[in-house]
């Protein structure tokens, strides 16, 4: 067989950790003899045929930055049957053997599209979210956390110093991972979760119980899939007399320097890629299953639901008491 062609995308809300998969990838491909070409802006780089050939030093001093130096996208057009067509049409022109996408379930809903068309693809999973299915991990979740946690510590020692209600919404419109492991990172009185819907009346009523036991400021974390963390706090202040504090962290979790562990998982994930890209073992996802990295064929992995971890949930209330 000639040299192989990879063409490397990342799509989907950006995460760090993404820059070091895309160099393991474009490294450890071109080690083993592999073209490597870079798209832009997910899909809609192979829409467009916005390629680019990567070198080794293509990759040079980006392993500490977030985001993703392919950029990405959130592309409707791709899911249209024009805008699929002209991405196959790229693939087939630049002589693509496989495809690497980075991101999360929706870039992987598009590489198995690409897969049941003829083209083999790879996923690596990449979503501060952390909801794929059939991996117990994705890149980028690892980072945000600890931007949370960092951020929520900050935000505590004005809670404590004013006895206040602290409220803090994080992201995950669908999944609550983010929020459960913050919440219990920081040690959260409450986490509010889309899995688990909470009862305002029962957080009151916890609240005013600590308060009789001399605890006057409490933190509350909320994912965004529940409700705004202002909503909340009208809810609370309709039964309580208390004073609230709500911040909506956005953007300041998504972003900054991966954590070593996301660069670590992210290097050896893409190095995984390009490895069942060699063997010919495509259309998978490059899981993380029993803390081992290893491939998962899509049909599989699709099968294995994502969920919060119920113990873990639970012992969060525990820990409150
Ligand atoms: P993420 O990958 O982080 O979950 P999105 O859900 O926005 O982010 O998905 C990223 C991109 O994947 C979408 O903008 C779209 O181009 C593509 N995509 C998502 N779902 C599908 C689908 N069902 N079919 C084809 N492409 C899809
Ligand atoms: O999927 C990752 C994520 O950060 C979610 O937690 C959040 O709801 C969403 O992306 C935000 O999307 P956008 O980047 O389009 O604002």
């Amino acid at each position: 067989m000639g040299k192989r062609r990879i063409a490397l995308l990342t799509s989907g809300g950006d995460a760090p950790g993404m820059n070091a998969a895309l160099r393991a990838v474009t490294r450890k491909g071109i080690y083993h003899e592999c073209e490597v070409l870079g798209v832009i802006r997910g899909y809609q780089g192979l829409i467009d045929g916005d390629f680019r050939e990567m070198q080794a030093n293509s990759v040079s001093g980006i392993i500490d930055r977030g985001g993703t130096i392919l950029k990405s996208a959130r592309c409707e057009q791709f899911k249209t049957s024009d805008g699929f067509s002209r991405a196959l049409r790229n693939i087939a022109k630049n002589k693509i053997d496989a495809v690497v996408v980075i991101g999360g379930d929706g870039s992987l809903a598009g590489a198995r599209k690409l897969a049941e068309a003829g083209t083999p693809t790879i996923v690596i999973p990449a979503t501060i979210d952390n909801d794929m299915p059939g991996t117990e991990y994705a890149l980028g979740f690892d980072t945000a956390l600890n931007n949370i946690v960092e951020a929520v510590n900050k935000i505590r020692d004005t809670a404590f110093s004013h006895d206040r209600l602290a409220i803090i919404e994080v992201m995950g419109r669908r999944s609550g991972q983010l929020a459960l492991y913050a919440g219990i990172a920081c040690g959260a009185e409450y986490i509010l979760i889309p899995e688990a819907p909470a009862d305002i009346d029962d957080i009151c009523r916890g609240l005013e119980r600590r308060n009789v036991k001399g605890k006057a400021f409490n933190i509350i974390i909320v994912a965004e899939g529940v409700g705004r963390g202002h909503d909340i706090a009208a809810q609370v202040a309709a039964r309580l007399p208390i004073s609230s504090s709500v911040t909506v962290l956005g953007y300041i979790q998504r972003g900054g320097s991966p954590t070593a562990k996301d660069n670590i998982v992210g290097s050896l994930m893409g190095a995984a890629a390009v490895d069942c890209i060699l063997a010919g073992n495509c259309d998978c996802l490059i899981a993380m299953r029993h803390g081992q990295v290893m491939p998962v064929i899509y049909g599989e992995a699709v099968k294995m639901c994502a969920g919060i971890d119920r113990a873990m949930y639970e012992l969060a209330g525990v820990l409150a008491i």
